[in-house]
């Protein structure tokens, strides 16, 4: 029996943004085609802790994760993934954070390949903790950046962010902003990677054609985006059962009746729907779920494990 155990630093030497992508964009395809026994995740002590898992039937492989979560800690995620297979004894042990950072920056990745303008290039980042670096990468590796814009509440932490990203962003022109409604007013891709409570800027101040993600709430209690905006947007979500269970803005959009669940597409059939027409304005909100984890853990155990 072997067990090998990855750090973050030989999940990041190992697998590419790209290659993350890729896998996270073949786990929901086969989300949407049923491939998966995935519950909802188990929440304890109000969104402290996590417990994730994912079964992809065809590989007869399987992914659990468990998380804690401290926003007055650094990182905030912190955990660990299993990945096991039927049929043999060897596991992969694998650090949460990394896994998670990149599974959600491809997931953003999968869905700003779809819905953003072919040519849009110009990104405002609001958040620019943990998650953030995986955001901007995503979004580069599926559409280059011309601009990118960081806003935080701790303006040293856009600072911060913007020096780590220096040497992979080279002829990228790089901003901070104090103020998110006047930084997403140029946008043509907004990424939002907070804890907020409350939508970050109003529906007026985007322009007319923009892309926006939103990956930061995962209670019913956060929000990032105001329900004019999802009233007003092509929506794709992770997944219904897990966006209606703890998506704040999408379960306060629906409960004011500015949405209907029937205007909710799950990004693998989105994905595997005919070319759509989306309209100008298109929102990605995702809560994270099991399959990315699987993906990423998926692919590690192909590379380190066979
Ligand atoms: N959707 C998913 O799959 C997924 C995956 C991982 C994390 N998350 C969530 O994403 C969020 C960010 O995670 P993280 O690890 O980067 O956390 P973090 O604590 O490292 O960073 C959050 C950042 O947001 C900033 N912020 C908070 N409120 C703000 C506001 N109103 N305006 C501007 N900046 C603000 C904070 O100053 C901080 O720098 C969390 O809520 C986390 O649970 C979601």
């Amino acid at each position: 029996m072997k067990t090998i155990t990855l750090t973050g630093h030989d999940i990041r030497e190992a697998v590419t943004m790209h290659e993350a992508i890729d896998a996270v964009r073949r786990g929901f395809v086969d989300l949407a085609g049923g491939e998966f026994e995935m519950p909802t995740r188990t929440v304890l002590r109000d969104g402290q802790f996590l417990v994730m898992s994912a079964h992809h039937r065809s590989s007869a492989s399987a992914m659990i994760k468990t998380l804690s979560l401290n926003f007055q800690r650094t990182p905030a995620i912190a955990g660990t993934v299993v990945w096991s297979e039927t049929g043999r004894l060897d596991h992969l042990v694998a650090d949460a954070g990394a896994v998670t950072a990149l599974r959600t920056g491809a997931a953003v990745g999968v869905a700003t390949d779809l819905l953003a303008a072919p040519e849009a290039g110009r990104l405002t980042l609001i958040g620019a903790g943990g998650q953030a670096p995986d955001q901007v990468r995503a979004v580069h590796a599926v559409r280059p950046l011309r601009q990118l814009t960081v806003v935080d509440a701790d303006p040293q932490r856009a600072r911060a962010l913007l020096e780590t990203l220096a040497p992979e962003l080279a002829g990228v022109e790089l901003l901070t902003a104090t103020d998110a409604e006047s930084a997403v007013q140029e946008a043509e891709i907004v990424c939002c990677a907070t804890n907020a409570t409350s939508p970050l800027f109003p529906a007026s101040a985007l322009p007319a054609q923009v892309h926006v993600n939103a990956i930061g709430a995962y209670r019913p209690t956060m929000r990032e985006l105001p329900d004019e905006l999802l009233a007003d947007s092509t929506v794709v979500i992770d997944e219904l059962d897990a966006v209606l269970e703890e998506s704040g803005e999408i379960i306060h959009a629906l409960e004011a009746g500015a949405i209907s669940k029937d205007a909710l597409t799950e990004l693998g059939t989105a994905l595997t729907a005919p070319a759509a027409e989306y309209g100008k304005r298109t929102v990605f909100k995702t809560v994270g779920v099991a399959m990315q984890d699987w993906a990423i853990a998926q692919l590690l155990a192909g590379k380190f494990l066979h």
